[in-house]
């Protein structure tokens, strides 16, 4: 034998960074050696599952022995009605998560661009450098704002795929709908435009837009959406693109056959039909995002204006000490560190309970810190 070690992985893995999820609860506990978890660290929805979702999960048990439908069928067409697209504009896959890497499969060569506002969710570069393409970062301006200009400026002839997460993680920021009308107008028709709206359905600003009126007038745009977020069913997995026909086939063509387990399929038709839920998801958001902005400001932390179910809030000089006392206490939250923003900790919407545990917690803390709180 004549071996000198094992098989070298792909070049370009040596310049990935794993991502790094939110810290798991049972982690903390075991950790910790605490009763009292609050996970407020992964955007996810502090109401739990649609009880429809639940109750169809259940009843459907006894088929897992069956292959999923490879095309997701009822729920893509489920989809179709409620947004106003047609089936073949859809691709539903493993998360949102599987689809940056589809589209990164299907149109990124060596060499190509993805641009990518920043900070935002790593997904975007994990995919570009995945297919050795380069990352074009565009920091966003003053209080995270997405300035077009600067997004148009970065654009060159290598230029394939342009990443805009609205509302954006982990910021809360989002792009107007004028803007990404504006953008669309104005960029050459290489470049496909991926509109991550994983947090659409918090947005209340009048000017957002979840992206869908202009993909239904035929714009080069693809919309990135998940179950994970408002609908509560991060566990099982499962996301949507809508897109022009062309780009749904290009993706279709590099999707594994059963990406789609059979409980996420079954749980997001029924999570789709549960309005209340949804209202409630959205209600309960509304109010505890309010009461962490207040609460936060209370405490003399100033937060950026946020659209999503989460707030990132600057701590300053103090966030990574508190980010660890917090976790001592069984709260978890998300540093800014992996997005370069190492003064700030993004904090997710939880119940109103939630909340306000965190907030106690966080006062106290700061203060055994010797942080004077605003009052
Ligand atoms: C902006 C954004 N897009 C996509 C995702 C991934 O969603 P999924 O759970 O559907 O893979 C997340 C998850 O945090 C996200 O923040």
């Amino acid at each position: 034998m004549n071996r000198t070690g094992p098989t070298p992985a792909r070049e370009t893995l040596g310049r990935m960074a794993p991502y790094t999820p939110g810290k798991p609860i049972w982690e903390v506990r075991e950790e910790y050696g605490l009763d009292r978890i609050v996970k407020l660290a992964s955007n996810e929805n502090p109401l739990g599952p649609s009880p429809l979702a639940l109750a169809a999960i259940t009843e459907m048990l006894s088929e897992l022995h069956r292959y999923p439908d490879h095309r997701a069928t009822a729920l893509a067409e489920a989809l179709a009605e409620r947004l106003g697209v047609a089936p073949s504009q859809l691709v539903v896959a493993n998360g949102a998560d599987e689809l940056i890497t589809l589209l990164s499969e299907a149109y990124l060569d060596p060499g190509d661009e993805i641009v990518v506002p920043s900070p935002s969710f790593s997904e975007y570069e994990f995919g570009g450098l995945l297919m050795n393409a380069d990352v074009v970062r565009v920091p966003l301006r003053e209080g995270f704002a997405y300035e077009i200009t600067d997004i148009l400026a970065s654009v060159t002839p290598r230029t394939k795929l342009l990443y805009l997460c609205s509302p954006n993680n982990p910021t809360g920021t989002y792009l107007s709908r004028n803007h990404l009308r504006h953008l669309t107008d104005a960029l050459p028709e290489r470049v496909l435009v991926v509109l991550d709206a994983a947090y659409a359905h918090f947005a209340d600003a009048e000017d957002y837009t979840d992206g869908f009126e202009l993909l239904r007038e035929g714009r080069n745009i693809a919309i990135l959406q998940t179950f994970s977020k408002i609908y509560g069913l991060a566990g099982v997995r499962a996301g949507y693109c809508a897109a022009p026909e062309a780009i749904v086939r290009a993706l279709l063509q590099v999707k594994e056959p059963f990406n789609v387990n059979a409980l996420a399929q079954t749980a997001a038709i029924a999570a789709l039909r549960d309005d209340d839920h949804l209202a409630a998801s959205r209600r309960c958001n509304a109010e505890g995002r309010r009461q962490l902005r207040e609460g936060l400001a209370a405490l003399g932390v100033p937060t950026t204006e946020s659209q999503a179910n989460f707030v990132l809030a600057e701590f300053g000089d103090d966030a990574q000490d508190l980010d660890r006392a917090l976790l001592r206490r069984g709260v978890i939250v998300r540093s800014g560190k992996g997005w370069g923003l190492p003064r700030h900790l993004r904090i997710s919407v939880g119940t109103g309970e939630e909340n306000a545990f965190l907030l106690r917690v966080l006062r106290e803390e700061m203060t055994a810190l010797g942080r004077p709180c605003s009052s």
